[in-house]
């Protein structure tokens, strides 16, 4: 029950649900997103290569995401369980993960599917700060930090991302929807998804989430 995929547009909350579900049920949040930023950050081959398509905003290519999601999977921890957040976004990485989770003897549970409007995405994305340091997540209006511009867990300082600004967002958003949006359906056939909605604070979203689980969790049982 604990194979889990995160799925909704940039900003939707994939990345703060998935620390939340991660700690409820004692398994790893895997993030292409950060693993990719941490190359970028360690200046790596593979992050000098996938850095200027981040910084415009649109997918980096399949070969490089799969590298270090594959490497990820392979961890004894994700054994467990893990909650996938950022990949698959294309129909080809979907068929890439099966791929790779047969080869593990593991399959996808369940796709967690967020839906948030378009004008709360802006609203999320234009006061998210994030630690340059250790990669913590904030918003200047739902989740501040307790000293302005610095970091509550490392004292390291608060930057907005290269790809929150408004121009940048704006093809995310693009891409999310001819991209990744057919991935969605490649799930909806498999019956793997649970539409869930994204809007309200942080807490309401999490329990909304944990009641769907639980309630297939429930369902298997009988
Ligand atoms: P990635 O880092 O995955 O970005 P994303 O999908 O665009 O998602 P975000 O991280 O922007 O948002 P999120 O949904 O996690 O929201 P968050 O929880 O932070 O990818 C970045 C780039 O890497 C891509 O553009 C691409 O180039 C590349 N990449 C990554 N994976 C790839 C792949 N598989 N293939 C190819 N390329 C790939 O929340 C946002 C804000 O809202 C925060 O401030 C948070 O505090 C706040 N917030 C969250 N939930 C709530 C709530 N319920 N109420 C109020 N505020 C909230």
């Amino acid at each position: 029950m604990k194979h889990l995929i995160i799925f909704g547009p940039p900003g939707s909350g994939k990345g703060t649900v998935s620390e939340e579900v991660g700690r409820v049920y004692g398994i790893p949040h895997i993030s292409t997103g950060d693993l990719l930023r941490e190359h970028v950050s360690k200046k790596t081959t593979l992050g000098m290569k996938a850095k200027k398509y981040m910084d415009r905003g649109e997918l980096v290519p399949d070969e490089l995401v799969n590298e270090i999601l594959e490497d990820a999977l392979s961890r004894e921890e994700c054994r467990r369980g893990f909650i996938l957040d950022g990949y698959p976004r294309t129909v080809a990485q979907a068929e890439e993960l099966e791929r790779i989770l047969s080869k593990l003897g593991l399959h996808i549970d369940w796709v967690i599917n967020l839906n948030v409007s378009e004008d709360e995405i802006v609203k999320r994305l234009s006061t998210r700060r994030v630690c340059k340091v250790c990669g913590a997540v904030y918003n200047l209006v739902t989740n501040p930090p307790k000293a302005e511009g610095v970091c509550d867990r490392c004292g390291g300082a608060l930057i907005l991302r290269e790809d929150d600004k408004p121009e940048v967002v704006r093809t995310r958003l693009q891409t999310y929807v001819k991209m990744s949006a057919p991935v969605l359906n490649y799930y909806v056939a498999k019956n793997k998804v649970l539409d869930i909605d994204g809007s309200g604070d942080v807490a309401t979203v999490r329990a909304r989430v944990l009641r769907a689980l639980e309630e297939k969790s429930v369902a298997k049982q009988h």
